[in-house]
């Protein structure tokens, strides 16, 4: 299936081409957390400026995250966007009346979002999910991650839901945005698509679930399953 606008079609070829350059990279990793960084790095770097070698880079915002945050005005309320990576989701935040900072724990990443919207209002910073400082937890109304758990292994995702999930404040909201696969599916990432129980995992950090949307993302030679998750974290 192709989409109607061919111009889409020639990026996603472009961006499978790179996905296929890229998977090399990581071939034989044991995506270990730091082979994962590693790893996100050398993405950036070796794509030169060249979004189109960043597979993950749509160059706009979430359409699930721009209808919520049609329906919730950010006036006075803080944002983060987890691993942000070029900052579309961080700037439709901001441009909700958010103040947003958006991290990523690539070096390249960060000078990069700065450089796309250099009138932003959105505060970038370079830094690992792991060690975020110490007055970021529980600090943000609003917390947003975008394929970031599907990214890490799934050894590595009981500490990565932790630790997104330790970021939110008290009757705040986080909202994730992730590939969804059936249990019974071989994981053999990456990404590493989540199943029901490690989607649901936020409900063992306090979180009640307000909404879930599961829906598919179309690909000429693909359907991919996706879940928005919309939390609140008990006060
Ligand atoms: C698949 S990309 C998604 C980027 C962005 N959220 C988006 O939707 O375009 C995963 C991102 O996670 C970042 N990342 C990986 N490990 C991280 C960590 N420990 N701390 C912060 N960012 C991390 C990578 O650098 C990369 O930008």
């Amino acid at each position: 299936m192709t989409s109607e606008n061919p111009a889409n079609d020639d990026l996603r070829q472009r961006q499978k081409d790179a996905r296929a350059e890229i998977d090399k990279l990581d071939a034989n990793s044991t995506h270990s957390e730091p082979e994962r960084k590693a790893f996100f790095n050398t993405v950036y770097q070796m794509a030169e400026g060249d979004a189109v070698r960043v597979p993950w880079a749509d160059l706009q915002a979430k359409e699930k995250l721009l209808d919520w945050l049609k329906g919730h005005n950010g006036s006075g309320l803080t944002a983060l966007d987890v691993a942000c990576g070029l900052g579309d989701n961080a700037e439709a935040m901001a441009a909700a009346g958010y103040q947003t900072t958006g991290f990523d724990v690539a070096e390249d990443a960060i000078p990069w979002a700065k450089k796309r919207f250099p009138e932003s209002p959105v505060s970038y910073v370079h830094a690992d999910l792991f060690k975020l400082p110490s007055s970021w937890y529980g600090s943000f109304d609003l917390v947003h991650e975008c394929y970031t758990l599907q990214a890490l292994s799934p050894q590595l995702l009981p500490k990565t839901t932790e630790a997104i999930a330790s970021l939110v404040k008290p009757g705040g909201t986080l909202l994730v945005y992730t590939r969804i696969a059936p249990e019974t599916l071989q994981q053999s990432g990456p990404p590493w698509p989540l199943n029901k129980a490690q989607a649901e995992a936020f409900s063992n950090h306090g979180f009640e679930l307000i909404a879930e949307d599961q829906f598919t993302i179309e690909r000429p030679d693909r359907r991919i399953p996706h879940g928005f998750y919309e939390w609140k974290k008990n006060i």
